[in-house]
């Protein structure tokens, strides 16, 4: 592995279910650099609808924070941005979801056919901002050319502060390999930073990301799922840190058992005893392919309680870190 890559920030890809605020607070505790909120509809923001808000909490801890937000109406999204400021230090815009309830409303990813209502789009958000404004987006629909260096060339233009790039189209979803030669065209393109996004998986792939596509930063969304020391162990295998993680030493069980741990307690914190709405999927995420993970799965999704669950996943990593203790 070429450990010469210069270092970059990494960055926790927003994930809809997963990237909630605990996890966020997790990850840069693991060594992510900047975290966002998973994807928000501005017209649920706009409309004061409790749950969207909810998704864009934050804690002082998330410095920066972004939220992410998506919507296909204009006006809709430059109101969003003047609702959500105040709270926010950088608002993200996404032109990347592939659901097909997001593009029928002409938002997402959907939006790259139309690179003049992207441009029109983020013209009008970075109109009404006093922070800066970021885009994340796909290569393009996957039916005609790609637009997604067209576009960034443009929002440049226009006053974006940064773009992160998914090496995929629409249509490709989350299939095939993410493209990270395209990507090396748009940060040669451009001069604002540009974020390379898909399949970084371990600091391999980090540097070989990096050595194609000479980006201003890494962001990691699959890799990190149930497995958030990824942004440590990149940083310690790519010669970027010295310093010790928080947990007791360089072990993987040792180091995904204190994960757990601290993210109960964060959940505590930021939801209280019964944690949030994603624990049961972090549980899972944090027990796949290890001994036993099936049957660890089985029951977990037959358990009602989050705190009793919490303790279960808690025992069973902890019989995996020190197979002693509970002998
Ligand atoms: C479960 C899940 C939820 C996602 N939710 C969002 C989202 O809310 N906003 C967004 O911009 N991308 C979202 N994505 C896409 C990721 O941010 C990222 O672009 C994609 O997973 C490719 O990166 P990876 O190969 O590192 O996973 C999501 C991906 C997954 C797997």
């Amino acid at each position: 592995m070429r450990v010469s890559v210069e270092q970059v920030p990494l960055f926790l890809a927003p994930m809809a279910g997963v990237t909630d605020l605990a996890y966020r607070l997790l990850a840069r505790e693991c060594g992510a650099d900047v975290t966002v909120t998973e994807f928000t509809a501005a017209s649920g923001l706009t409309r004061k609808n409790t749950y969207s808000w909810l998704k864009v909490e934050s804690d002082p801890r998330e410095k920066p924070f972004i939220p992410q937000i998506f919507g296909g109406d204009i006006d809709e999204m430059a109101k969003t941005v003047e609702m959500l400021q105040d709270r926010a230090d950088v608002i993200d815009i996404n032109f990347g979801c592939p659901a097909p309830k997001v593009c029928r409303n002409d938002a997402g990813a959907a939006l790259l056919r139309d690179p003049d209502r992207v441009v029109s789009m983020v013209r009008a958000c970075i109109d009404v901002a006093d922070i800066p404004i970021t885009v994340k987006m796909r290569l393009g629909t996957g039916s005609g050319e790609n637009t997604a260096l067209e576009i960034s060339k443009r929002l440049e233009h226009e006053g974006v502060n940064r773009i992160c790039v998914h090496g995929r189209t629409l249509r490709q979803r989350y299939s095939g390999i993410a493209d990270w030669e395209e990507i090396r065209q748009i940060s040669e393109s451009v001069s604002i930073p540009v974020v390379a996004n898909g399949d970084v998986v371990d600091a391999r792939s980090a540097s070989s990301c990096l050595d194609l596509t000479g980006a201003s930063g890494i962001m990691i969304g699959r890799g990190a799922i149930g497995n958030p020391t990824i942004f440590h162990e990149i940083k310690r295998d790519l010669g970027w840190t010295e310093s010790s993680p928080p947990w007791e030493y360089e072990d993987k069980s040792v180091a995904r058992k204190w994960c757990w741990d601290r993210y109960l307690e964060l959940s505590d914190e930021v939801y209280g005893s019964q944690g949030g709405k994603n624990l049961k999927r972090h549980a899972v995420s944090f027990t796949k392919g290890l001994p036993g993970a099936s049957a660890m799965r089985v029951k977990l999704h037959s358990m009602r309680d989050n705190k009793e669950l919490g303790l279960e996943v808690s025992n069973y990593l902890e019989e995996l870190a020190h197979p002693a203790t509970l002998a």
